[in-house]
């Protein structure tokens, strides 16, 4: 077994001497910069987990590890054009700092990049890896597009979202941990299982991120916040907003969302408000509690030692009360 210190040393190794040209410097150099430390890794970290808690060598996943981490950074780059996102990680975005098309086409390279690592996975497990992979790459889409297609309507119920969530967010974890026990020579349901746990701790982690986008601190969190109400986006809050809200409230929420000419600050603070009278927060909070507990008792319903477990089970409490 290893730890999380040895198994992260690997992925930022990995990462830093990923064989990627100089030239055209446009193209590469953001890449370089996404990559650069500053990500949690709880990605590439949970794969090379789940390839260990089976008794398999992590350095066999670690190809499939990174290629997951260089996809996360991909969407993200993309994410961000789409989410008008100025700040990740502390610094300005990818489509700030250069351009939005300079963002698209580095992204692109970054799938690319994302595929030819995963390529050297160990050849008897590829044609199932890939499949993972793909299956789990086109929901990441899928969720996207929803989460885009939400922006313009007030009806999106919370299961809407909730289902949102579990293929923009969950499908990349629960993806990272099928790949992982599949080299780690996992049986179909010990795979399903890690699977199972990641989709909940997805869901619970896209939760905290929409809380932290409206009561994060973003100094600590290295992204702007406010992003969400925005961009109208329906996260848990809103939903449930909508949901509950007597209609007079409605109202004026949506006259709020409709109104184009309004100031950022302003609607941000007077959407928070409403959030805050109806306790859509605590609604939330107690959501990401419960997405928690599921998913840590598909961990635990897994017939293995706990001691093998523990890894896994510590990076996700660890994720628990996170702050960015
Ligand atoms: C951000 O993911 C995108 C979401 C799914 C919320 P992370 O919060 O894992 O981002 P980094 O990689 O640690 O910056
Ligand atoms: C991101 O959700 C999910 C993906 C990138 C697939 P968000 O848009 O909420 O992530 P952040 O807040 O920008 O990191
Ligand atoms: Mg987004
Ligand atoms: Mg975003
Ligand atoms: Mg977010």
């Amino acid at each position: 077994m290893h730890t999380r210190e040895e198994l992260g040393a690997m992925i930022e190794h990995a990462l830093r001497h990923m064989a990627l040209p100089a030239q055209p410097e446009g193209l590469y150099a953001p890449i370089v910069y996404t990559l650069e430390e500053g990500g949690k890794r709880i990605r590439p970290l949970m794969l090379l987990m789940a390839c260990d808690l089976l008794g398999g060598d992590p350095r066999a996943a670690l190809p499939a590890a990174t290629a997951t981490e260089v996809f996360h950074n991909f969407t993200l780059l993309h994410d961000d054009i789409m989410d008008n996102a100025p700040t990740r990680r502390g610094k300005p975005t990818v489509h700030v700092r250069w351009s939005p098309s300079t963002a698209i086409l580095s992204g692109d390279a970054m799938l690319i990049q994302a595929y030819r690592l995963l390529m050297q996975s160990p050849a008897a497990t590829l044609p199932a890896v890939t499949g993972v992979f793909n299956t789990m790459a086109l929901e990441v889409c899928e969720g996207q597009q929803y989460d885009m297609d939400f922006e313009s309507r007030n009806d999106v119920t919370t299961d809407e979202y909730l289902r949102m969530i579990a293929l923009k967010t969950g499908a990349l974890i629960a993806g990272a941990l099928r790949i992982g026990a599949l080299i780690g020579g996992a049986s179909e349901s010990e795979a399903a299982t890690l699977a199972r746990f990641g989709t909940d701790l997805g869901i619970a982690f896209q939760l905290q991120d929409d809380l932290l986008d409206t009561y994060g601190d973003p100094a600590v969190l290295g992204k702007a916040v406010g992003g969400d109400i925005a961009c109208n986006k329906k996260t848990y809050l809103l939903a449930s907003t909508l949901a509950l809200a007597p209609t007079k409230t409605k109202k004026d929420l949506a006259l709020i969302m409709a109104d184009r000419r309004i100031d950022p600050d302003d609607k941000f603070v007077r959407v928070r408000a409403i959030y805050d009278a109806l306790g859509v927060r605590e609604l939330t909070e107690r959501q990401v509690t419960a997405y928690f507990d599921r998913s840590l008792e598909a961990l635990d319903s897994l017939p293995l030692d706990a001691a093998r477990k523990a890894p896994l089970r510590e990076l996700a409490l660890g994720l628990m009360n996170r702050q960015k």
